[in-house]
This record gives structure tokens, sequence and C-alpha cells, in this order.
């Protein structure tokens, strides 16, 4: 994806946060998202996404749109820090992404903090018992007002809801990506609503503290606060 900030800061923050990590199932699993141009959050996000797990103490999260679990790695480190027994529950639609997940995972030694389950990702999000700490959201863009509905009334006051691409490419700020497929603008446009209407519920909600992180494609932090 073209990034928002220039190909060179990007570059950089990634290379910083993978010089933290390295792991040789993580590079593979960054190798499949280029090769197959395959929508992962990237090492700079997904780096950031341990650290505010960390910082929150959270020892359970749920994942709304893993993929092939690689923001879920970033999860499960974090929900082990404290040395007691975490879970990073993940959902996805694909049943072939849960087969990956538990490849890659399993490799990393961290699949026996993972409970994946296949099928809609909301519909799972109900199956879920409490506690839940964190929700991140990473689903197609036109499920985020139920996802942000459904995490809001469920988590604790302390919890937190991560959502990946807020600012869209910059769409949501009238900013177009230069030189793109049309028919690909055309499915951005057509979810940028939604992906507006979330964000602004989110921080006009007074039971929740917001702020929005421009790393990669950009990260809405929600706390709840009352
Ligand atoms: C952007 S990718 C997730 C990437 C992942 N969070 C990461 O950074 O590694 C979105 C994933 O969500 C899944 N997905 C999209 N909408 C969904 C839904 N409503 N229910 C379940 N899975 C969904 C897709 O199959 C896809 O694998």
């Amino acid at each position: 994806m073209q990034p928002l900030l220039s190909r060179a800061i990007d570059g950089y923050l990634d290379d910083l946060a993978a010089a933290e990590i390295s792991d040789p199932v993580l590079t593979d699993m960054e190798r499949r998202a280029s090769e197959l141009g395959f929508p992962i959050v990237g090492r700079a996000a997904g780096r950031f996404l341990e650290w505010i797990a960390g910082l929150a103490g959270a020892s359970r999260v749920v994942e709304l749109g893993s993929g092939y679990g690689y923001s879920a790695y970033f999860f499960a480190r974090a929900v082990g820090e404290a040395g007691e027994a975490g879970e990073v529950v993940c959902t996805d639609g694909d049943p072939d992404n849960a087969e990956l997940a538990e490849a890659y995972l399993r490799r990393a030694e961290l699949w026996d903090r993972i409970d994946f389950r296949v099928g809609d990702a909301l519909t799972a999000f109900a199956a879920v018992e409490d506690p839940v700490d964190i929700v991140y959201c990473d689903i197609d863009k036109d499920g985020y007002p139920d996802a942000w509905a459904a995490a809001a009334q469920r988590l604790p006051v302390g919890g937190l809801f991560i959502c990946d691409n807020v600012l869209w490419y910059g769409r949501v700020a009238g900013v177009a990506p230069e030189e793109q497929d049309p028919q690909v603008a055309a499915a951005q446009d057509a979810v940028t609503p939604a992906i507006r209407a979330m964000t602004r519920e989110i921080t006009d909600d007074p039971r929740y503290a917001t702020t929005l992180v421009p790393i990669r494609d950009g990260l809405l932090v929600a706390r709840r606060i009352a």
C-alpha cells in the first residue's frame, strides 16, 4: 500500500521496530504478505499493538479479523508478559487463514495463547465470554460501525478498543492516493463514510478517551474511562 507518511519514514519506523524482534517466523509472515499483497498491519504498528497491550496490562484480547495471525503474534507476546496465561481470541471468516495462523504461531511458540474461531467476527465475538481487555478491529470496513457498537458496551473501564485503517489512505480527510486503479479507488470510496462515521461516534462518546495514532494507515485507540 502507498504509505501516508513518506516511504522513507514508514521504512525507518519499520526498521526500528524490526530491530526489536528477530524471529524468522515473523519475517516469513511478512514475506507472505508482500508476495500475495495480503494487508497485514506491518512491523511498526504491530510493535505498537504489543506495547500498548503491555502498558494496559491486558490479559485477554479479542481480534476481529485476524488474517493468518500476524497482528495476533504481537498481542500474544503482550498477554504473556506478566508470566500469566493470557489469551488472544482470533476470528476470521477464512478457514485457510486459521490453518496458516496455527502453523506460524506454533513455530513461534505462541499458539498456546491463541483461541482461533472461524466464522463471522461479530458472531464469534458475541459468543466470547468476559473478561475482554482489548478489542482489536481489522475486519471489512463496512463492518466497522457494528464492531464498535458491539465492543463499546462490552469493554470494562480501562479496556481498549483499537481499530486499524482509520485514516484509510487519507480518504477520510478527502485525500486520495496517487496512481490508483479506478476500481480499487471506487471500492475504498464506498466504505470511507463507514470509517468516518465510526470514528466520529467514538470521539463523541463520553465513556471513551480517544486518540488516533498515524502509524501506517492510522490506528485509533479508545480507552474506556466511564
Ligand atoms: C486486514 S486483514 C487482517 C489482518 C490482520 N489483522 C493482521 O494485521 O495480520 C482482514 C481479515 O479479516 C477477515 N474478515 C473481514 N471481514 C470479516 C468478518 N466480517 N468476519 C470475519 N472475518 C472477516 C478477512 O478474511 C481477512 O483475513
